[in-house]
């Protein structure tokens, strides 16, 4: 027996099991022939079949309740459908005369290069070929268990999966899928990019994610773990690149391609025209508008299928409405962790206890709903998560600027922050420093970088600083954030309005912060409140001690970075002259 005809020994059983699980009978049936064709093409190679070229079409009769997966119907998909769907059994004849039709137009391309010397083979090819897209086109909960899953005895498509792959198959159009972490949402759109790359000719897909991780590490990774698992005849049809999945025999017209989303490069889903058209988008809430509404062309075609799939973690954007104002034209899944089996309880529990049962936290992560309401936080989680896992590329162009925060109090820390443009390029933290040696510091580090502006906290102590730095001949700015706020009409002091300039920085999506605990927890800490004349004010770090939170000191030195731009914004700035203190009328910054 071949490494592949063993790789299929019990392929029969399984295949009977299985198929009385999640189809009629009948099906189990075709199911069967097409695996014991699947493993005779194991031994194509050596001994070329004799038999008829292509195999019996199906009867009408086999196949009672037809769904149709060449030609979607837009009336059905302007219901919402939340309920478990019925079970597709099989192609009507009109579909299996479209299937032998478009599959072997593949096929016959897949083939053509072994044809001339080996006849036997090209056609045994191109009967398997029929099979394979007769028996699953309209089953991929079938084509995963007996061709992807073979290998895995204990492994077990959850139900929502099931519910998921069925909605495909049925020719949703439109599908959004909001879930907590690790319930198997990746796996199951890698195993629908599959199923509809081996059953739909021609055919183009689009897989995307907000950052190269996201898409590359997990969703595009676990694409290529599943191909490795297919029947060496239907490997052996593809080639896997770094972004891209294609049919060897016809390249341009059957492909699966890899695509990040970004503000900065909306066109990943745009232009995508094919008689087959998927286009899956993981992590969807945190794709940016720009590139959905770049992609209306294609997701508005005919043919196409959009799946957004995602944690719920914003409540605006596309995915946010597909579950809301727009729930009527989407098919919608909701996946909680609890009482999944791929989640592990520790994950659920810890997650209640750090954050509480009606966090965000817990709403986001572990329930898969949206969060009921926008915390009082003045800078929501999400948005420092997105920027520290973001690709943002530094522009080594922009202005290095420090920010330097001077710690007033025993357990405070001294933090010198270094942001170029939308980067944050590192900080660094001291506890106990004097100010000579704060001094000497800062001093030290700025003779490797010649930063453009040193922007130091010049309340207490910060002022000795940086009188002391620019007599040292540095481009020092003191920043006074308790000073009344010049420039914004909202902000109530100076310390409120750089806040906000960080808190409208991260939202723009398109900044990076290094990864770190502390900056986190910093940065996400104060909440906020409006005053009597409506001006927003920053919780007191006082009130944020008094509630068991450290002094934000990393964050405050970020704020910082943003008074530089806070001058220039007013437009009076002007150029630093070397060993001169900088003087301004901007309350706040002198
Ligand atoms: N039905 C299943 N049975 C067993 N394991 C599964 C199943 N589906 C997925 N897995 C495995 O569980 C793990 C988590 O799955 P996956 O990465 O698809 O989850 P996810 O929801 O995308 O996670 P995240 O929220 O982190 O993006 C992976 O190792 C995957 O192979
Ligand atoms: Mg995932």
């Amino acid at each position: 027996m071949t490494k592949g005809g063993k790789r299929h020994a019990g392929l029969d059983q399984r295949a009977t099991r299985n198929a009385r699980a999640s189809d009629g009978p009948d099906v189990g049936v075709a199911r069967r022939a097409a695996i014991e064709r699947v493993e005779r093409s194991n031994q194509i190679t050596a001994k070329p079949p004799t038999g008829s070229t292509t195999s019996t079409p199906q009867s009408e009769t086999d196949h009672p309740h037809p769904p149709n997966a060449f030609h979607h119907s837009p009336e059905k998909n302007s219901q919402q459908h939340i309920e478990e769907p019925t079970e597709s059994v099989g192609p009507t004849r009109q579909d299996a005369v479209l299937g032998r039709r478009t599959i072997l137009t593949g096929a016959a391309a897949a083939a053509a290069a072994a044809a001339v010397s080996k006849p036997g083979e090209a056609a045994a090819k191109i009967g398997l070929w029929t099979t394979i897209v007769e028996t699953y086109r309209d089953r991929p909960v079938a084509f995963v268990e007996d061709l992807l899953l073979k290998n895995y005895p204990g492994f077990k498509i959850e139900k929502w999966q099931k519910r998921f792959l069925k909605a495909v198959a049925r020719g949703e159009r439109r599908i959004s899928v909001r879930a907590g972490h690790g319930v198997g949402k990746s796996a199951a759109c890698a195993w629908a990019l599959i199923w509809f790359m081996f059953t739909r000719f021609p055919q183009k897909s689009v897989l995307t994610a907000p950052t190269e991780s996201q898409l590359f590490d997990a969703l595009f990774s676990e694409v290529k773990r599943w191909i490795n698992e297919l029947p060496d005849f239907m490997r052996q049809q593809v080639e896997v690149t770094s972004n891209r999945v294609f049919l060897k025999a016809a390249p341009e017209s059957s492909f699966m391609s890899a695509r990040t989303s970004s503000a900065e490069r909306p066109e990943a889903l745009a232009g995508v025209h094919s008689d087959h058209v998927l286009l899956v988008c993981d992590e969807a809430s945190a794709i940016p508008e720009p590139v959905f509404e770049a992609a209306s062309g294609s997701m508005s075609s005919f043919q196409a299928t959009t799946i957004l799939i995602s944690n719920p973690t914003r409540n605006t954007g596309l995915f946010f409405k597909t579950h809301h104002e727009l729930m009527a034209s989407w098919f919608r899944l909701h996946v909680s962790c609890v009482g999944s089996r791929l989640v592990s309880p520790d994950f659920i529990q810890q997650t209640l206890e750090t954050y509480g049962e009606k966090s965000k936290a817990y709403h986001v992560r572990v329930l898969g709903e949206f969060a009921l309401a926008e915390d009082d936080v003045l800078i929501p989680a999400e948005l420092v998560d997105a920027a520290m896992g973001r690709d943002a590329v530094l522009d080594t162009r922009e202005p290095l600027v420090y920010g330097v925060d001077v710690a007033r109090f025993g357990d405070d820390r001294t933090v010198l922050l270094k942001r170029q443009g939308n980067v944050v390029v590192e900080y660094k933290s001291f506890h106990g420093f004097d100010l000579m040696q704060t001094c000497g510091w800062v001093m030290n580090e700025a003779r490797n970088d010649t930063p453009a502006e040193i922007m130091v906290d010049s309340i207490g102590l910060g002022a000795g600083v940086a009188d002391r730095l620019r007599e040292q001949g540095l481009n020092i700015r003191d920043v006074n954030v308790s000073e009344v706020s010049a420039l914004s009409p909202t902000a109530s002091k100076l310390r409120d309005e750089l806040w906000m300039s960080v808190k409208d920085w991260l939202a723009k999506r398109q900044c990076r912060l290094p990864k770190s605990e502390e900056l986190k927890m910093d940065l996400v800490g104060p909440t906020y409140s409006f005053l009597s004349n409506g001006k927003l004010k920053v919780e007191a770090k006082a009130d944020m001690k008094r509630r068991g939170l450290k002094s934000p000191d990393i964050a405050d030195a970020l704020c910082l970075t943003f008074a530089g731009a806070a001058a220039m914004i007013g437009g009076r700035a002007a150029f630093w002259v070397k060993g001169k203190p900088l003087q301004r009328n901007i309350k706040g910054i002198v």
